[in-house]
């Protein structure tokens, strides 16, 4: 069991293969308090990290310090820790002291599902977890802390479940996921931030005095701020260095936060944003945060992210497309927008076919009076002048080429301009008597209420069920504002966004257990919701509205920091780029869009015969290659955002036999020396061929001598570098 409990010392100790969690109870009264998360430890005393003083606390004189500079697992607020904490309430009377003892604790094997939300998930033998029981007698306010210990990952995860054991009703203002109190001397906070076209650009700075992080109040985890923050020793790198991080599974507002303060010491926080954040628990009531992973590693921010990924696509991604290649698929948005019909649909499909693609998604445009983006959001019935015969005969005709068919929904919004809408106004979110703000046109729908998501649900369990549907692309397109629901009453405004997403989680829920075969692809506005959350019910995500190739470079490096490149959608754009104008070669954009979900979002109608031809390449690399980013281990060997000219990352099968390096030269050198680029992950003693060259080299030749990139010729040229075990 991964999770043990020393009596004598009152200390928790969590293990996972190269990390050591330690939890201690200070002082008679049992304060919940951190001693150690580092490298892993033997079973050695290491309360003196408490630096807590010798006087009990009812007695001291210094409480108050004493609450101050004590690390906490889980800090209330008002009795002298001053730091962010984790817990705020209030009691009737408005009081809101809160400061929490340890009542009682359980180990057990496995973890327990957290209910409505994502989590991760795991049996007795892939984990343990301990629930540790504190209380603030005062207030009536139990805090139930989870953590899950991971045996062959070096993660815990974390949650809270607060109780109200008291006899009057409390509100909390503020609950939070997870804590960890640290040395913050020479760190780096490193956290992902952007906008639309342009999602998780990673920032990393120095630690500094004060507060440092990313939040989103935008009702999403939205384009600007990730879930996502890690403190990184000042010297880390990709392959060596300690790394803490955190990361959120969940879809709304968040917080993560690193706060230095006195003695160069950081919190680290991490949960749902706390700005407009109220929850109302009656007695015997419980509110259940949501999740925090909590990865840490001692082999650079490379060895992070790869205990991200295994732990995201072994025990968060669900379904038949967990462990399954995914389809390669041709999307019709950057060839059509809203200007298409089943002739135009079934030309693409036509030459997609033929080359050997195998799924055709129609995107927005195929439902109500839907010509543009002005209406008929809410209205999802087909839309018989583009599509005569409507799903059964366009979807009949694209499997008769062989393809599978998917198509794109937008459940959570309504149109003004749409039937639902002159129906029900009051199914959208707002404030009576007050229009509530528009953002491309439309409005959102208020998913904590029970009868709009049944309505959105019978909507999209009849298009479901109308053809043979294989693949839904679930949009979302705007953040949420006027953030109110009439149905919840004037105590329980704060509520809803929080509702909202529970909501949203509930319907997803429902569409896949009824139709466990389909294959969902979560997007919001581009990758406006890529986060562990989404993850649970879709194994991928549209990862930006940007297809151009090179601006994808950086987007994806960001996304693959935390997220397995497994979940990562990637397609094959239109050149001169929609996004940007920048033109590049077919076969580059192939080569950036291969790690990820792959497939083409052009009319293929329209390319040239070269264009064409190279096709069936492309998808015969997916086939081929594909399985080793999807399921190996990743290792990013240079980066465009760092050094301007060259990018390259590279996957090495589980079982080290296969790795595969996609090299794409951004701009060219005017240079004699050849670029070595130093692979990861090989096995040493192991022979590998490099397949473009028939070179054999051990893996130990490979990764400390190098391996040499071919000379391309002019900007924007790439290529694929094979190395494979080889008998010698
Ligand atoms: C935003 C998505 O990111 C696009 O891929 C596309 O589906 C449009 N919405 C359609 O409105």
């Amino acid at each position: 069991m991964a999770i043990s409990y020393n009596e004598r010392e009152r200390v928790f100790r969590l293990d996972t293969p190269r990390t050591t969690y330690l939890i201690g109870l200070a002082d008679e009264a049992g304060f919940p308090a951190h001693i150690y998360y580092g490298r892993r430890i033997p079973d050695d005393d290491m309360r003196y990290l408490l630096d807590a003083p010798d006087t009990p606390y009812g007695s001291s004189r210094e409480q108050v310090s004493f609450l101050g500079r004590l690390p906490s697992e889980y800090p209330g607020s008002g009795r002298g820790d001053f730091r962010e904490p984790c817990l705020r309430a209030e009691t009737a009377e408005g009081y809101g002291a809160c400061c929490l003892t340890y009542v009682s604790h359980r180990i057990f094997g496995g973890k327990p599902p957290l209910e409505g939300l994502p989590a991760t998930y795991g049996g007795a033998e892939d984990c343990a977890t301990l629930e540790l029981v504190c209380r603030d007698e005062d207030m009536g306010l139990e805090a139930h802390l989870y953590y899950t210990a991971f045996e062959r990952l070096d993660a815990v995860c974390r949650s809270a479940k607060l109780v109200n054991v008291g006899a009057g009703p409390l509100r909390l203002t503020q609950a939070l996921s997870a804590c960890l109190d640290m040395d913050g001397q020479d760190m780096d906070v490193i956290t992902l931030h952007g906008r639309w076209a342009s999602e998780r650009m990673i920032q990393r700075r120095p630690l500094a005095w004060g507060k440092q992080g990313a939040g989103s109040q935008r009702g999403i985890s939205s384009h600007e701020a990730n879930p996502f923050i890690a403190l990184a020793e000042h010297t880390a790198t990709q392959s060596r260095g300690m790394v803490y991080a955190m990361n959120f599974v969940y879809s709304g507002n968040f917080l993560a936060q690193a706060e230095m303060g006195q003695e160069g010491r950081v919190r680290l926080i991490m949960g749902i944003h706390p700005a407009g954040f109220g929850w109302r628990l009656a007695p015997g009531e419980a509110f259940q945060t949501p999740e925090a992973v909590l990865v840490c590693s001692d082999a650079g921010l490379g060895g992070m992210s790869r205990t991200f990924h295994d732990l995201y696509r072994q025990h968060l991604v669900r379904g038949p497309y967990k462990d399954k290649p995914r389809p390669s698929l041709v999307n019709n948005w950057e060839a059509t927008y809203f200007d298409f019909d089943t002739e135009k649909l079934l030309a693409i499909a036509r030459v997609a076919a033929e080359a050997g693609v195998e799924m055709l998604v129609m995107d927005d445009g195929w439902f109500g009076r839907r010509d543009s983006d002005t209406c008929s959001l809410g209205d999802w019935t087909v839309n018989e002048r583009k599509l005569p015969g409507g799903l059964p005969y366009l979807v009949g005709e694209v499997n008769k080429l062989g393809m599978k068919f998917g198509i794109w929904m937008e459940p959570e919004m309504v149109s003004p301009d749409s039937e639902l809408y002159r129906a029900h106004p009051d199914y959208a979110l707002q404030i009576p008597g007050r229009a509530p703000a528009l953002s491309r046109g439309q409005l959102v729908l208020d998913m904590s209420r029970r009868e709009v998501r049944d309505h959105v649900y019978e909507q999209i369990r009849r298009v479901l069920s109308s053809a043979n549907i294989e693949y839904v692309k679930w949009d979302m397109n705007r953040p949420l504002t006027d953030a109110a629901s009439p149905a919840l009453g004037p105590d329980r405004q704060g509520e809803l966004a929080h509702r909202y997403m529970l909501g949203v989680y509930e319907l997803q829920e429902r569409l896949l257990r009824d139709f466990p075969h389909i294959l969902l692809e979560n997007c919001s506005a581009g990758g406006g919701r890529f986060d562990p959350g989404m993850l649970y019910y879709s194994p991928q995500i549209w990862t930006s509205d940007n297809t151009e190739a090179i601006d994808r470079l950086k987007i994806q490096e960001g996304t693959a920091l935390v997220y397995p490149l497994s979940s990562m959608g990637a397609h094959v754009a239109a050149c001169p780029s929609h996004t940007n104008g920048r033109v590049t070669p077919f076969a580059t954009r192939g080569l950036v869009s291969l790690p990820g979900c792959f497939g083409y979002e052009l009319d293929l109608t329209k390319l040239s015969d070269g264009e064409r031809a190279m096709i069936p390449g492309q998808l015969a690399d997916y086939k081929n290659y594909g399985w080793v980013f999807r399921t190996g281990d990743y290792y990013r060997l240079a980066s465009y955002g760092e050094n301007g000219t060259h990018d390259a990352l590279m996957a090495v099968s589980k079982d080290r036999r296969v790795a595969v390096l996609d090299y794409v030269q951004v701009l060219s050198r005017r240079t004699e020396r050849t670029l070595l680029l130093h692979p990861e992950g090989l096995d040493e003693g192991r022979y590998y061929r490099r397949l473009d060259t028939g070179d054999i080299r051990s893996g130990a030749g490979w990764m400390y001598g190098g391996v040499p990139m071919p000379r391309l010729e002019g900007d924007f040229a790439g290529c694929l570098v094979v190395l494979e075990a080889a008998d010698h």
